[in-house]
């Protein structure tokens, strides 16, 4: 059974070879991880090590049936150099309900927020202060045991590795409207944040990236009429000064950055619609002028403006704003996360 978290610190540092300035997202990792086997149906002795490859049996499931999940999560520097976590008890609910989708076992409260506190306090000095300057925090786990029969794993790992990140997209991003491939199903996955869910996007995502787009907004796989989420982040239209998402769904990741949003945005009076949203109706307001922004919200995302979709073969350009919503809402979540700001809803937790 669990008991306290044993701690190896690594002999030496990478962070001196780290250029801070100019980090591509997701390709440098701290000194350390932390790790914990499920195995005999509980989960065993927790452990923060210096980063290092894995061994892993080839027979493991999560090579075969992709029998994983994860999450995304950041951890934020204040000028004083104290860190702060935003929502992680959101996070945790939610992998454990990607969990049980992928019949996987929960992760413990408790052991979840010590491990996850103490990896980061270790590798503190990875963090660097500054708005646009985070953690990325990725708690993913993976089926481990050795069998190939397709049934689920009975031995797991659970893993949190961390990696410095600055800005997910560079620039605005330009998406393409899905109208051939779906991302995700009725009683399907496409609520969790299954690995496959990500890797099944690669494919038309890369045809999409050879034609100028980003990324995609996915639709429903029924009929293609009603825009969804892109994937890598939830996506908000705004018509006049209307703010409109797609309620989530079991299609739908339930963003944590999107509820925030939506949050904020009815605080500062604006008038929030969340409901189906037809591809018709913005084409129709990007051509009677009424649609002012078009933004996606996640994690690694943030607030991203999207400057342009495509449909069917035409493209719409999204005026350019003065007083935007996305630069709003993206300067009060900073400042909430960064700890510049009063945080009146206790989203931010100290490490
Ligand atoms: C996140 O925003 O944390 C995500 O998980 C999206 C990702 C695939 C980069």
């Amino acid at each position: 059974m669990t008991n306290s978290i044993e701690i190896t610190k690594a002999k030496t540092s990478k962070i001196q070879d780290v250029d801070f300035e100019n980090l591509s997202f997701g390709k440098i990792f701290t000194d350390h991880m932390f790790t914990c086997d499920f195995k005999n149906g509980e989960w065993q002795k927790p452990e923060i090590t210096p980063y290092a490859p894995l061994t892993l049996d080839p027979s493991a499931r999560v090579f075969h049936y992709g029998q994983a999940v994860f999450e995304g999560m950041k951890a934020y520097k204040d000028d004083a150099g104290k860190i702060w976590l935003f929502r992680p008890e959101d996070n945790l609910a939610r992998i454990n309900k990607s969990a049980e989708r992928l019949a996987m076992p929960a992760f413990p409260h408790d052991l979840f927020m010590e491990g996850l506190k103490k990896l980061i306090n270790i590798d503190e000095d990875w963090v660097k202060p500054g708005f646009g300057n985070s953690l990325y925090i990725r708690p993913f786990v993976i089926a481990t045991e050795p069998a190939i029969a397709a049934s689920p794993a009975l031995e797991y790992k659970f893993l949190i590795i961390c990696s410095p990140a600055q800005s997910y997209y560079s620039g605005d991003v330009r998406v393409l409207v899905a109208e051939q491939f779906s991302r995700s199903a009725n009683g399907g996955v496409g609520f969790a944040k299954a690995a496959g869910n990500y890797a099944a996007q690669f494919y038309p995502t890369s045809l999409a990236n050879q034609e100028g787009f980003q990324q995609i907004i996915w639709t429903d796989a029924d009929t293609h009429e009603y825009l969804e989420e892109a994937g890598t982040m939830n996506v908000f239209f705004r018509i006049n000064d209307t703010l409109i998402t797609a309620p989530t769904s079991e299609r739908i990741l339930d963003g944590i950055t999107r509820k925030s949003i939506i949050q904020i945005a009815k605080d500062a009076d604006i008038n929030v619609e969340i409901r189906p949203i037809k591809v018709s109706e913005i084409v129709e307001a990007s051509k009677n002028g009424s649609l002012k922004e078009i933004f996606g919200s996640g994690t690694a995302a943030v607030v991203s403006p999207i400057s342009a979709f495509s449909h069917k073969g035409e493209l719409f350009e999204v005026p350019k704003q003065d007083d935007k919503y996305s630069d709003k809402f993206k300067n009060l979540l900073n400042g909430i996360q960064y700890n510049t700001l009063e945080d009146p809803y206790g989203w931010r937790q100290s490490i």
